[in-house]
């Protein structure tokens, strides 16, 4: 399951006047978009996440700065480096995420294939592996 994450490239138009990129839904990211988020302001030292999804897909890029994305399928851990916003991670349904070591005013784009809803939260890690 983890192998199903993956790092996924973007088009980069280089400029000049400064580079563009950009993502269209079921072309780069593998999902129809429902929904967008970001995370930004997080203080030295902090984390996110810390659960799995039973149904969302996700893409997440590194608009600005750089973070770390930890994997867990429940027998694997992968970690994956972000720090450039022309590529991003696809992480699959029922994996769980955690996101840490965010650099000062990085910025984490979330682009997910649900719309929010707390009942496709998996929150506890015993519960996710009993799950799988
Ligand atoms: P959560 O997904 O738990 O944050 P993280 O995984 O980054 O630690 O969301 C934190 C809170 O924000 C939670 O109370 C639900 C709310 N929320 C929404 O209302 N809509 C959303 O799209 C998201 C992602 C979170």
């Amino acid at each position: 399951m983890i192998f199903d994450a993956k790092i996924i490239d973007l088009p980069k138009i280089l400029d000049k006047r400064g580079n563009l990129s950009f993502i269209e839904e079921e072309n780069h990211v593998p999902f129809k978009i429902e929904r967008s988020f970001w995370i930004y302001d997080v203080p030295g030292g902090e984390s996110r996440g810390g659960h799995a999804y039973k149904t969302s897909e996700e893409f997440i890029v590194a608009l600005s700065g750089s973070f770390d994305v930890v994997l867990d399928d429940g027998k694997e851990k992968k970690t994956f480096h972000l720090n450039r916003s022309y590529y991003g991670l696809y992480v699959p349904k029922m994996i769980w995420r955690e996101m840490n070591n965010f650099s000062t005013n990085s910025l984490a784009l979330v682009l997910s294939s649900t719309m929010y809803d707390e009942g496709d939260y998996i929150r506890d890690y015993n519960i996710f592996r009993s799950y799988k």
